[in-house]
């Protein structure tokens, strides 16, 4: 059975760029993004990790902590990191754990045999602060993964976790929110003072809360 919305995302320890750890200890508290990438000196993922150190402060502001993973070993991930530095002008800031056992890959599935049998695919996993999985994703290994999508995701969660809201296609940060379905109109005017526009009974568009 594959992990789905909802679940705790399994504990593990393992060897990292920044030491040992032991996944819910080392988490605790932040929102994580997880991601796998198939393979370490290669071109595709170089730019995918470059561009997620880039976002280190957009992470922060979010309470989020990134950490990817591949099949290759902590020593080859430390002298990969050189050259996503050099290349990707900037400075890998996350850990990158070492699973040539493929221990931690398994436990996700991350590999999936009809793809290739020794990689991972390209998945995330974006975990809350309760340990929950919130959403997964998988692309094959020649398609790179947009990451200011990512963010515009974490966004919307965190938004719709603490309003009364859900977000249309394409929302993004600032943008005018949907009422959520399940509040009556009188509930809404309680927690929505300044209205909506209704534009059917079941789709009441307002402002960003
Ligand atoms: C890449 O990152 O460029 C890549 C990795 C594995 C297979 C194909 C592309």
């Amino acid at each position: 059975m594959s992990l789905q919305l909802g679940d705790i995302a399994p504990d593990f320890e393992a060897e990292t760029t920044h030491g040992l750890i032991r996944f819910h200890d080392w988490k605790e508290g932040s929102w994580v993004v997880f991601f796998s990438h198939p393979k370490d000196f290669t071109p595709v993922c170089t730019t995918e990790l470059g561009y997620t150190a880039s976002l280190g402060d957009e992470f922060k502001a979010r309470n989020v902590k990134a950490i990817a993973v591949s099949v290759d070993d902590v020593s080859d991930h430390n002298s990969w990191i050189g050259d996503i530095e050099e290349t990707q002008s900037t400075t890998v800031n996350f850990p990158i754990i070492g699973d040539p056992e493929r221990k931690v890959a398994s436990l996700y599935q991350m590999i999936h045999p009809q793809a290739n049998d020794t990689l991972t695919v390209r998945s995330v996993f974006i975990i809350d602060t309760n340990n929950k999985i919130r959403l997964t994703l998988t692309y094959p290994a020649s398609t790179g993964r947009n990451f200011d999508e990512i963010l515009r995701v974490i966004d919307s969660m965190q938004l719709t976790d603490s309003n009364k809201v859900a977000t249309p296609v394409n929302w993004k940060q600032g943008d005018d929110v949907i009422i959520s379905p399940s509040l009556s109109n009188d509930e809404a005017a309680e927690l929505f003072p300044e209205g909506w526009d209704e534009v059917r009974p079941y789709l009441r568009v307002t402002k960003h809360p």
